[in-house]
């Protein structure tokens, strides 16, 4: 993680070479002052110019950006469009049909090729598939789903009826699916048989099922199936359908539904700080404009580029850079089916190299893995590899440590790529601030300035600037068109969370606390809120709170993270248990019980490193939780700090020495 200190003391600055910003889409301090002035003379001119150049209107908007709402902000919204035709026709229609849009490599190895104009028969085929099944423009569908083409055919399906998707992570729980089907008034699931990783078939369709058995799900009309592993399982007749039969006999053309540009075009549900994940509903044409333009800005898309974002569709990055942005913009992308690790941890090195990989997005938790593995395993480094087709790679998910950033850029980028360290999250739709290759200098573990048009800056508690050099809260100061519109069915937590009002009620907070260096340069430190960062994954100390309490035998639990070398953050738990503390013996076993019940409430990836038991937590006298002083022990600190109102200090000690 960035720390004070490395912001302090990283001198290392990696400026672009002439050659890549003689060809950059944004090229040089100039082309990037530019487009900031523009933003700053005419903000609203500037987004309208914008959305003109970078959508194709059913109906052109006449209104850029409505405030009369705020901080319910409305963009463009007497304009009409669809974004499927925007991601698909567009090419086709444009004599780029027979272009490569999916390079699909599968977790055994398979690669299939499949084109524009065969993306858009596919997803033709199956929008008139579940047209013929009833479904249509305001209905909500849950996607849960592996890393596929049938996955980005789902999601581009769904937008091209005007149906609002909730993808939900292949590795949640059965029960983090059931909340998120009731929470969403999702009619429709499109699922698979089973997933295929590291060389496992995982079956997914068991945890459907299970959802629907824990109650609320009977408006699910139908479970649509991919078949990827052929995995019986139980099926029910009338409800449960195969994919390919839902395709089949259907037309290759499907006229597309305009919609509004701010028909929610998307909700996912993202961690906050209380125990319930908010669903975060993005709008179609600001989203769309964005993933498209940030694909042309960050990434410095070009017609020839192989493009390869390595994330889930589960989460934001493979809603905006796998199946949204890189579709607008028309690019040739790799799906990738499996895990970096197999079948050795030379993966994803061997796809770069037969693939002629020229645009890379990953994040720090698999570069920090990878470091490990090619230390254990040299012949799998990357420099056995040919990476030379290589000349953008990129971080995304939390903040990468300057060691990291030197061996990606020196072993995978061959101290010829620029890093974009690009800072963003679920609520902001796509990248905020993060270099532009062809213009940023590059200092390892900075994402460096902000996007024109974005207004960033960290103010302290009452909304005031700070100097810089001294760190506080993280701000949007202005709208922006890929904006989180709505928490779902809760506005109020949307004020609450994203516009309180110690801070003016204007500014967009974004729940990270960051420091800016003499040269204007963002260092993130991390939350201010209660979530967690594990592996990139992010997580609320309340979320597993809830999981653990749940548990007959937990009377109390507290959750904190502690800096982890390898995955960013450890979820560190504190248990009160109902009965007595128990022994060593006894408390390795129920902490392994525990932590099989978190993975089943929430998912694998919630499950606590590190669970530790008392006869209590430390507590003011009002009975408040000091997690503060919890951090502290985690680590395995001593705790310095002031405990006079702590009412039981005696308990930092148990806690501490504790399995
Ligand atoms: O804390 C920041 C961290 O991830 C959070 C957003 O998480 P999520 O909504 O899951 O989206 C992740 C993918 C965009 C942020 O509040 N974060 C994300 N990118 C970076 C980062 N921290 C530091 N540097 C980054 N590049």
């Amino acid at each position: 993680m960035a720390n004070l200190d490395s912001v302090l003391t990283e001198t290392r600055v990696f400026p672009p070479s002439k050659d890549f910003v003689a060809q950059a889409n944004v090229s040089g301090p100039e082309g990037y002052q530019a487009l900031c002035d523009e933003a700053e003379r005419d903000f609203e001119g500037f987004w309208a110019r914008l959305a003109r150049e970078h959508i194709q209107w059913a109906k052109p908007f006449t209104r850029t950006l409505d405030e009369s709402n705020a901080p319910f902000y409305k963009w463009f919204d007497d304009g009409e469009l669809n974004v499927s035709a925007n991601c698909l026709d567009v090419h086709v229609d444009n004599g780029r049909g027979d272009k490569v849009a999916i390079i699909f490599e599968s977790d055994d190895g398979k690669t299939t090729q499949v084109t524009y104009r065969d993306l858009l028969a596919r997803v033709c085929r199956f929008a008139n598939g579940l047209k013929a099944l009833g479904y249509k423009t305001g209905d909500r569908s849950i996607i849960y789903m592996p890393m596929s083409v049938e996955a980005v055919v789902a999601m581009q399906a769904c937008a091209r009826l005007g149906i609002t998707h909730s993808v939900v992570f292949g590795g949640f729980s059965a029960k983090s699916l059931q909340e998120r089907i009731v929470d969403v008034g999702a009619t429709l699931v499109i699922t698979a048989d089973a997933q295929q990783r590291g060389g496992k078939t995982i079956p997914l369709k068991p945890a459907v099922e299970e959802a629907f058995g824990l109650g609320g799900c009977e408006a699910i009309r139908n479970v649509v199936v991919y078949k990827r592993a052929d995995v019986a399982g139980n099926w029910e007749e009338g409800r449960d359908v195969w994919m390919h039969d839902v395709e089949a006999g259907q037309s290759d053309t499907c006229e597309p539904v305009i919609v509004n540009a701010e028909h929610p075009l998307f909700i996912l549900y993202t961690s906050g700080s209380t125990g319930k994940p908010k669903g975060v509903q993005h709008s179609s044409a600001g989203f769309l404009l964005w993933a498209h333009l940030t694909v042309k800005w960050t990434f410095d898309l070009k017609p020839d580029d192989v493009y390869w974002c390595t994330a889930d569709v589960g989460w934001i990055t493979g809603h905006s850079y796998i199946a949204y942005g890189p579709l607008a913009a028309g690019a040739t992308q790799v799906v990738f089916e499996g895990v970096p690790t197999f079948p050795n941890a030379g993966r994803f090195w061997d796809m770069i190299q037969k693939h002629k990989v020229s645009i890379f997005y990953t994040a720090p938790t698999a570069i920090r893995s990878l470091v490990k593995a090619a230390e254990g395993s040299p012949e799998h480094h990357p420099q056995k590899y040919d990476l030379s087709s290589l000349r953008v790679i990129g971080s995304v998910g939390e903040p990468i440590n300057p060691e990291a950033w030197m061996w990606y850029y020196k072993n995978v980028g061959g101290e010829r790529c620029p890093i974009v360290d690009t800072w963003w999250q679920t609520e902001t739709g796509g990248h905020m601030i993060t270099p532009l290759p062809g213009v940023t200098p590059l200092k390892p573990g900075s994402c460096t300035t902000p996007l024109p048009g974005i207004m960033a800056a960290i103010v302290d508690e009452t909304g005031g600037d700070v100097e810089l050099g001294k760190g506080g809260f993280l701000v949007i100061k202005r709208p922006w068109p890929a904006m989180i519109r709505n928490i779902w069915g809760d506005p109020e937590r949307f004020k609450k969370s994203y516009y309180p009002e110690e801070l003016g009620g204007t500014y967009y907070l974004a729940g990270d606390s960051a420091n800016r260096d003499t040269d204007g340069y963002f260092w993130i430190m991390g939350r201010v809120d209660d979530v967690l960062n594990v592996s990139g994954h992010r997580l609320g100390t309340m979320e597993v709170e809830s999981a653990l309490v749940s548990h007959p035998l937990v009377a109390e639990a507290a959750v904190v993270g502690r800096p982890d070398d390898l995955t960013g953050e450890a979820i560190v738990a504190f248990v009160v248990l109902k009965k007595a503390r128990p022994d060593d013996a006894e408390a390795a076993e129920i902490a392994k019980d525990l932590r099989a019940w978190v993975a089943r409430e929430i998912g694998p990836i919630a499950k606590p490193k590190d669970i530790r038991f008392g006869d209590n937590l430390p507590k003011t006298r009002s009975g408040k939780i000091m997690r503060r002083l919890l951090r502290v022990v985690a680590k395995g600190e001593e705790v310095t700090q002031d405990v006079s109102t702590l009412e039981n200090p005696a308990i930092l000690d148990q806690l501490g020495k504790a399995l």
